[in-house]
């Protein structure tokens, strides 16, 4: 392979380099034009196999460090790049990077990043890249001692974010930044129709992969090392899934018996949906409103050759999707900040706005109550988010309880080790090395009203 912007394979297929492709992935995200996996979703093909991991480990590593390597840029420039040279922006970050967290050498760094403005037609900016790297290979610690107090580049966290933490998790704050900003463990769900855990560990060391038990969830598996899904023994028939320890809580608090009719208010991609269907025979509603991501749904589905009724509908419009059946159980996994799996999104850190999350927590609110109407007296309702923020959780539900006396809580079945008990529920802060931020909590609706 050469390390030029462009070369042949084989097959005659046309690819770019790691470094090309990871502008294009990064000037998406920094253009808002969707998240970073939307964004190596659609341009990772044109990097060859080879290459993948040094696109991913460029792209994550870009967004996960970008509060400081933006801070730094900015503190050299005379004025912010246009939103129109945003590409050239990406290749000055990937070129800060490359310098300060990957082996390349300090002049390929530069000279890739002079190297890009001309790919991208804007030699014209050959000379500030140029110069703006220079300064900081010459100048770097002046440069990050004139500006390390900002929480950009203290924590590597936006402003806004750390104030919230500051105020909500003072006594967990380093932990907190530390678990965001470190790569996040891989962790399996071993599918318990299938092969137990204790048999899973076996079929996994008799391919090479070392695993480690996760602590609260019994189906739980961390690999020592991460690997391709394809390498995992009998992935294709359903024997593992990617899925987060804390994830996976949700399937064993609901506590489902056989013949129960569930509604999973917000499906996609059908991690949990899957899940709960290993746990019990169900009868199971997926409610998804973005049709584009019922296909993932279904994927998950048929390779662990199950079932459940699929709908493309919004959940806070029951008008439009259901029958007046009553729910036993519902699971209302509701879309949030994210703010508790940063480290596996990290363009969280550049385009999540305070705006948004109080959009969130509007939308969290409308599902709720809408979704509360669809359950039976005597059934229960699990609210679950992957955020750490108060408002989008044990807010939100005291909220909640405030204006609905036919619900109350029930303790959550889940070791006091696990997650810290707040308000109401319990919220589960990121780890490093172990589970993801999540938050839950157990509604129950009482047969009369109070
Ligand atoms: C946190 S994700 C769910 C993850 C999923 N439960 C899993 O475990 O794989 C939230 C999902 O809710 C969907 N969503 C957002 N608003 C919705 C609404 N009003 N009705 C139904 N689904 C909604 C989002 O598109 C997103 O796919």
């Amino acid at each position: 392979m050469t390390d030029k912007h462009q070369y042949f394979s084989e097959s005659s297929v046309l690819y770019l380099t790691a470094r090309s492709v990871s502008i294009a992935v990064i000037t998406g995200v920094l253009q808002n034009k969707g998240s970073l996996s939307t964004q190596l979703t659609k341009h990772a093909s044109r990097v060859h196999s080879e290459h993948q991991a040094k696109l991913k480990e460029i792209c994550f590593g870009v967004c996960r460090w970008y509060p400081k390597l933006n801070s730094i840029a900015l503190s050299m420039l005379q004025q912010p790049f246009e939103e129109e040279d945003y590409d050239l922006y990406a290749a000055l970050l990937i070129g800060l990077y490359q310098i300060d967290y990957m082996d390349t050498p300090d002049h390929a760094a530069v000279n890739e990043a002079v190297e890009a403005s001309k790919e991208l037609n804007k030699n014209w900016a050959g000379k500030l890249i140029n110069a703006v790297l220079r300064r900081y290979l010459r100048e770097k610690d002046a440069i990050i001692a004139a500006i390390d107090s900002m929480p950009s580049v203290e924590y590597v966290h936006p402003k806004w974010f750390m104030k919230r933490l500051k105020k909500h998790w003072p006594d967990n704050l380093d932990a907190i930044v530390d678990a965001n900003n470190s790569h996040p463990p891989m962790c399996l769900r071993v599918n318990e129709r299938h092969v137990s855990r204790e048999t899973a560990i076996e079929l996994l060391l008799s391919e090479d992969i070392d695993t480690e038990k996760g602590l609260f969830s019994s189906s739980s598996l961390y690999l020592k090392k991460p690997v391709r899904v394809n390498q995992l023994p009998h992935f294709e028939l359903g024997y593992f899934s990617v899925q987060d320890e804390s994830a996976q809580l949700a399937a064993f608090i609901l506590d489902l018996k056989e013949g129960e009719k569930v509604l999973d208010a917000c499906a996609a991609p059908g991690g949990k949906t899957g899940h709960l269907l290993e746990r019990a025979n169900l009868d199971v509603t997926a409610l998804e409103l973005e049709p584009w991501r019922l296909d993932k749904i279904h994927e998950n589905l048929d390779r662990l050759q199950l079932s459940a009724k699929v709908i493309c509908a919004d959940a806070s419009d029951t008008d439009s999707w259901w029958d007046g059946q009553s729910f036993d159980k519902i699971l209302l996994d509701a879309p949030c900040s994210a703010t508790g799996v940063i480290r596996r999104n990290p363009d969280i850190k550049i385009n999540r706005k305070p705006k948004e999350v109080e959009e969130l927590t509007h939308t969290q609110k409308n599902i709720l109550h809408a979704v509360w109407k669809t359950l039976a007296p005597g059934g229960q309702l699990l609210y679950a988010t992957c955020s750490i923020l108060e408002e989008e959780n044990a807010l939100q539900i005291a909220r909640f309880l405030e204006t609905h006396d036919d619900a109350i809580e029930k303790a959550l079945d889940l070791p006091e080790e696990c997650g810290v008990k707040v308000q109401h529920g319990r919220q589960l802060l990121p780890q490093k090395q172990g589970h993801d931020g999540f938050y839950y909590c157990l509604l129950e609706k009482i047969a009369q009203s109070r």
